[in-house]
């Protein structure tokens, strides 16, 4: 399973819009599956199986995090696993183009980290495009650092960064 970021910026994306007070966050549900696979197909490029979803949910319910507009429509989505000691493992992480740059992204990432440190987990890693310059800047201001470089990682061939940060 691989993080695949799309580099490109919706257009008006750069000017800093209005936050996003009506976002909610909640856990999976099965109704999410049709618009996840939405915005994993625009924003990731990825065509995943749709019983991928409910099955990496089962592993760590509380990894997978939606957020929703006021419809409990799934504007975004932060899906971690925990399959190696201690780890959170930051599996596919995308929020759909208008909703971008409101804060939805710091939201889940806050709510992730709350949700793996009541696991216990004691490191978060992910992997990332080396290309992906926006969503390397939201790491770092993580405090992820690169700790390995992954050659020939995606399928085009591109580069992958790992990124660990203590949690
Ligand atoms: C990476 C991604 C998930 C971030 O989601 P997002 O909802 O845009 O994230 P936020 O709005 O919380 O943060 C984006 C920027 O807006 C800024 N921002 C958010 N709320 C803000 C506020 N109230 N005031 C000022 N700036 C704010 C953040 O500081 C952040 O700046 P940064 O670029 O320096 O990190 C999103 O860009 C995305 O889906 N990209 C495509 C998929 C992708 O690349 N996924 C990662 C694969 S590894």
């Amino acid at each position: 399973m691989r993080c695949i970021a799309d580099t490109a910026r919706a257009p008006g994306s750069d000017a800093f819009r209005s936050l996003a007070p009506s976002v909610e966050l909640r856990g999976f549900k099965g109704k999410d599956v049709p618009t996840i696979s939405r915005i994993v197909a625009d924003a990731l490029h990825e065509h995943y199986d749709p019983g991928l979803y409910p099955s990496l949910s089962q592993q760590w319910p509380e990894g997978f995090l939606v957020a929703t507009n006021p419809s409990d429509q799934p504007i975004g989505f932060l899906l971690g696993v925990s399959q190696v000691e201690g780890e959170a493992r930051i599996l596919m992480f995308a929020v759909d183009r208008p909703w971008r740059n409101r804060g939805v992204g710091t939201r889940l990432m806050d709510a992730f980290f709350v949700r793996a440190r009541a696991r216990a987990l004691r490191r978060a890693t992910l992997e990332v495009r080396v290309s992906n310059a926006t969503a390397i800047r939201f790491y770092t201001r993580y405090e992820f650092s690169v700790t390995d470089l992954l050659r020939g990682y995606y399928s085009d061939g591109e580069n992958g960064y790992q990124m660990a940060r203590p949690l």
